[in-house]
């Protein structure tokens, strides 16, 4: 990821932050209304659960020059996703949540590379988090459990 591309992503979450929860709450009413499904693997109050969703966001950035630290964070992330209940495909939906809210919340600042930049870091995310998944599955044996394991693919294609 290039020094302008982490400028871009640094810069655009900086405004998310200051429109306090709102970012988050757009992020999770969009979720819901792409899957409704997954509505009730959320037990946390989802006020509470956006802070920390943010907050990870803000961390994954903040490591992005130290790559071997935000690789642990994700593995050992996506590995509890597997407890909640996350199927891997769920990712390519959270993915397209994600860009829908960021557009939303950013609107005019939602330009090509800002879009690019966020496709680019969402992409990394998530497969690390889909590794730590896999091995999770892997020590408990219940890798038959996965419906499917493909890397997001269809974020690309969010245009609202
Ligand atoms: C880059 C992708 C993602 C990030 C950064 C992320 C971040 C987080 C964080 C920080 C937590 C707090 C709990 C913890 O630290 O273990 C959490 C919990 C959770 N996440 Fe994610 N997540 C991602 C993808 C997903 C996906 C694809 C789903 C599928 C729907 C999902 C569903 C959940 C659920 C159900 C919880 C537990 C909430 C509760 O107990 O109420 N997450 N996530």
């Amino acid at each position: 990821m290039s020094g302008s591309e982490i400028e871009s992503l640094r810069s655009s979450f900086q405004r998310l932050r200051q429109q306090g929860m709102v970012p988050a709450l757009i992020f999770y009413r969009r979720l819901f209304a792409l899957d409704p499904a997954l509505r009730p693997l959320f037990r946390e109050d989802i006020e509470v659960q956006s802070q920390k969703l943010l907050n990870l966001l803000g961390q994954a950035l903040e490591l992005l020059e130290r790559p071997t630290q935000l690789t642990a964070v994700l593995v050992d992330l996506g590995a509890r996703h597997v407890s909640y209940g996350v199927r891997d495909q769920d990712y390519d939906t959270v993915g397209q949540a994600l860009l829908g809210m960021l557009q939303e919340a950013l609107g005019q600042g939602f330009t090509p590379e800002v879009r690019s930049a966020w496709t680019e870091l969402y992409g990394t995310l998530a497969s690390t988090m889909l590794t730590g998944a896999t091995k999770a599955r892997r020590a408990t044996g219940t890798a038959m459990l996965s419906s499917a394991s493909r890397a997001p693919s269809r974020i690309m294609a969010v245009t609202q």
